[in-house]
């Protein structure tokens, strides 16, 4: 993987002589594992959650709804406040573990944060791989979302910092790969231990997940900090050194004296979040890092992620055939994400979000009158429908989790992490991951619940905000391909919304 070598100049005068090193591709590879945790866990709950032995042990009353109450209305089937809290208690835990992580992060570095994600990872797994009580279920995954919190809050910001900024798109996109491989390796395991008739092939799905805890633990020692990190900790000697190893060539004065000056101007911002949130001319950070996670979520990706076993039973599938549709819809979502390897640096952020929002807004629609199809309103089965219903249902399932794998899935992380300065970076950070995890809480605790009460409009909804959201991208969102991180000001102050936030004084003048 050792490229040629790049000296690009910019409109904006910057100019970094390099190389794509083999030494820097690989720490992102190893970094990137961070996303084998979080993807582990999206994937492996809803698998978990439709399995008889599972729900005969910590949710008696579903197992009875679900297996003996045949006349039920199907949209309710399997509505239970207590089992979506299994699945999303980890989301609120990672929510409040990201703030602790952004500290963490400013002050021991990212190599730190990215070590402690995966031993409380560890902790999760092992609890719950043992629980014999419901408390020991939901404490596990408590840790496993401090563990994502950590781990999320880290790894982007890793991979933008470390990657040479031309390749920057990909090399974090590699995250995102990473989460997918993680909910495709979950979708397979859930499928195989089902089929163990002892009961307890539950606990091999929930343990398993201590396979990627060790993963990012064991790379994470090998890992060095990024230079900017190092840099906004007073070891500059180290960062030149570092920054000499993984550019591959000796002349990286450029680079360093825009890292050292980021550093600087970082250095004046006492307090980064009150300056987030205050400063005018970080509003569009501010923004866009708030509002990209949520409009991530609200697609209702995470319906499919967490809930397409449950939702192929309740649209009829036998169970292992609902396992085994979720594992079409993992190898797609993984599949699908290397379209956006290979596009992001070359065509851009903006064209692949524009496309995967059309893709995502007719397909979320079908499916919408598939499902509207077979159960009307009132839940119950009326029509006898063609064999090609379930091929056709799994089909537009699949367009549409392509469509979000190529964009809002890897560029829902990405842009977020390019686009704030490095005194606001780590806070930022925070807020995308948070928003992220309140926007996958949220769905995921109340979709059962909507499901039952809004029935297929529910499919409506969300294509109707995938609708709205692609819109936004077309006039807010600023293509921040091939820009220099620490240049990425050039871009909001050339953006016609965004530069009315831009002519007001530097934080260093400010007084927050
Ligand atoms: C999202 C997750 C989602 C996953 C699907 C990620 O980018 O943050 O919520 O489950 O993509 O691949």
């Amino acid at each position: 993987m050792a490229g040629g070598n790049f000296m690009v100049a910019d409109e904006g005068g910057c100019e970094y002589p390099g190389k794509l090193t083999r030494y820097v591709a690989l720490t992102c590879i190893m970094a990137a594992m961070g996303g084998l945790i979080f993807g582990y866990d999206i994937g492996i709950s809803g698998g978990v959650t439709s399995m008889d032995p599972f729900l005969k042990l910590f949710f008696p009353s579903v197992y009875r709804k679900e297996a003996l109450d045949t006349s039920t209305n199907q949209y309710c089937k399997f509505d239970s406040q207590l089992l979506t809290l299994f699945t999303s208690s980890l989301y609120v835990a990672a929510l409040i573990a990201s703030f602790v992580a952004s500290f963490v992060s400013k002050k021991h570095g990212r190599k730190v944060t990215m070590f402690l994600g995966g031993l409380f990872f560890l902790f999760g797994a092992v609890l719950n791989a043992a629980a014999v009580h419901i408390s020991m279920l939901i404490l596990g995954r408590i840790l496993l979302g401090v563990g994502v919190g950590f781990a999320n809050q880290s790894v982007p910001i890793y991979l933008s910092e470390i990657a040479p900024y031309k390749y920057r798109g990909t090399f974090n996109v590699l995250f995102q790969l990473a989460i997918t491989v993680g909910i495709l390796i979950a979708n397979i395991v859930n499928f195989l231990t089902n089929k163990i008739s002892a009961g307890w092939g539950w606990r091999v799905s929930l343990g398993g997940a201590a396979v990627p805890a060790l993963v990012i633990l064991i790379s994470s020692l090998f890992l060095d900090d990024t230079p900017s990190s190092l840099i906004q900790r007073g070891k500059s000697e180290e960062a030149e050194q570092l920054l000499k190893k993984i550019r591959g060539v000796d002349n990286v004065d450029a680079e360093l004296k825009d890292l050292v000056e980021a550093s600087e101007a970082s250095k004046k911002v006492q307090h980064p979040w009150k300056v987030l949130l205050r400063v005018r001319k970080y509003k569009p950070q501010l923004i866009l890092s708030t509002l990209i996670p949520t409009f991530q979520q609200l697609t209702g990706i995470n319906v499919v992620m967490f809930y397409a076993p449950v939702l192929f039973q309740t649209l009829g599938f036998k169970a292992n055939a609902s396992l085994m549709s979720a594992v079409i819809t993992g190898a797609v979502n993984v599949g699908a994400t290397f379209i956006s390897v290979y596009c992001t640096d070359r065509y851009g952020r903006k064209v692949l979000l524009l496309t995967g929002g059309v893709l995502m807004c007719v397909f979320q629609a079908l499916v919408a009158g598939l499902i509207g199809w077979k159960f009307g309103t009132t839940g119950v089965v009326a029509t006898v429908l063609p064999q090609s219903y379930a091929i056709l249902v799994v089909l537009c399932i699949c367009v549409f989790v392509a469509a979000f794998a190529f964009s809002w899935g890897p560029l829902g992380w990405l842009i977020p992490s390019e686009i704030s300065p490095l005194e606001v970076r780590s806070a930022a950070q925070s807020v995308t991951v948070s928003m992220n995890m309140l926007f996958t809480f949220a769905v995921a605790q109340v979709f059962l619940k909507v499901l039952c009460w809004m029935k297929f409009g529910l499919f409506i909804f969300f294509a109707a905000f995938v609708f709205i959201m692609t819109l936004f991208v077309y006039f807010y969102v600023p293509e921040t391909k091939n820009i220099p991180i620490e240049e990425m000001s050039r871009v909001w102050g050339e953006h016609w919304y965004w530069k009315n936030y831009m002519d007001e004084q530097s934080p260093a003048e400010e007084v927050v």
